[in-house]
């Protein structure tokens, strides 16, 4: 049976302890600075008998736990968003150490096919060019990251298929808005688990496209899947290109 640390118990981390029963894995220590429970700090003792650290904590921490995994020599999955400026250092990391780690803005199978939706319709769309686009991603108001992760991934998308799209205003507008930009908003309110709706809009009519999470659970298997194929890999990996290239081809 698998074993992980948890890394970060709040909402995730906690989901994934009481999943981890069902899923067939070992929930051997759990880490958190602020609770009581947990061990504070990611070291030697509280990752010794984990096969593979799961962490969900916060932005400002990660590239550091990544620096612990590796020095530790212990494979990870990511969930954390809001670092992947830092994506390069990680990678550099993780070869370094000969270690594997995963990661993902969104560990959910229906937000990755949601993705390959998008870019297929943007696809379309780019030769229909009376219709406009617009993205739209709304979250709880605990969220501490402003766009999401997968709201940045969705307009990358979109900026790389729609010819007349160069630019992203993840702000507000003043004024008009030129047609050469993309504006993704974000609105962040009560306790919304994540919605994101990409929206293609002409005189005519409008097509929408929305993918609405109802709880965290998708995330949470999405992060256990990934930590049962991390455990014997090097490198580093997005969750995207596995899912497509081996989660998906499986199923068949
Ligand atoms: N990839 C995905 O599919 C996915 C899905 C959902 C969420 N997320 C992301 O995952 C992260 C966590 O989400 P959440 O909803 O679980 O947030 P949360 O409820 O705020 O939990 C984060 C926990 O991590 C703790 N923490 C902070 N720094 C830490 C460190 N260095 N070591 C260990 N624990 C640390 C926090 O402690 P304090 O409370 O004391 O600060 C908190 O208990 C966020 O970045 C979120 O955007 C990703």
């Amino acid at each position: 049976m698998l074993k992980v640390a948890v890394v970060g118990f709040g909402k995730m981390g906690k989901l994934i302890n009481e999943l981890s029963v069902e899923q067939n894995i070992e929930v051997v220590s759990i880490i958190d600075p602020n609770k009581k429970i947990a061990y504070c700090e990611i070291t030697e003792e509280s990752v010794r008998n984990a096969d593979v650290c799961i962490d969900f904590t916060q932005p400002d921490a990660v590239l550091d736990n990544i620096k612990k995994y590796c020095q530790l020599k212990k494979n990870a999955v990511i969930g954390t968003t809001g670092w992947f400026d830092n994506i390069n250092k990680a990678e550099k990391l993780v070869q370094e150490s000969g270690t594997g780690l995963i990661y993902s803005a969104n560990f959910s199978i229906g937000v990755n096919a949601f993705l390959s939706i998008v870019e297929n319709a943007t696809k379309i769309f780019n030769k229909l060019q009376e219709y406009d686009i617009y993205g739209l991603e709304l979250h709880h108001r605990h969220k501490k990251d402003s766009p999401s992760g997968t709201a940045k991934i969705l307009a990358q998308i979109i900026k790389d298929n729609i010819t007349i799209k160069d630019r992203i205003n993840y702000e507000r507008v003043s004024g008009q808005i030129e047609s050469n930009v993309l504006h993704f908003a974000s609105v962040r309110s009560g306790e919304i688990p994540g919605t994101h709706q990409i929206g293609f809009d002409s005189m005519a009519d409008t097509i929408e496209l929305t993918h609405r999470a109802r709880n965290r659970i998708g995330f949470a298997l999405g992060a256990i899947k990934s930590a049962k194929w991390i455990k014997d890999k090097k490198g580093l990996y997005n969750f995207r290109e596995v899912f497509f290239n081996i989660i998906l081809p499986q199923r068949h």
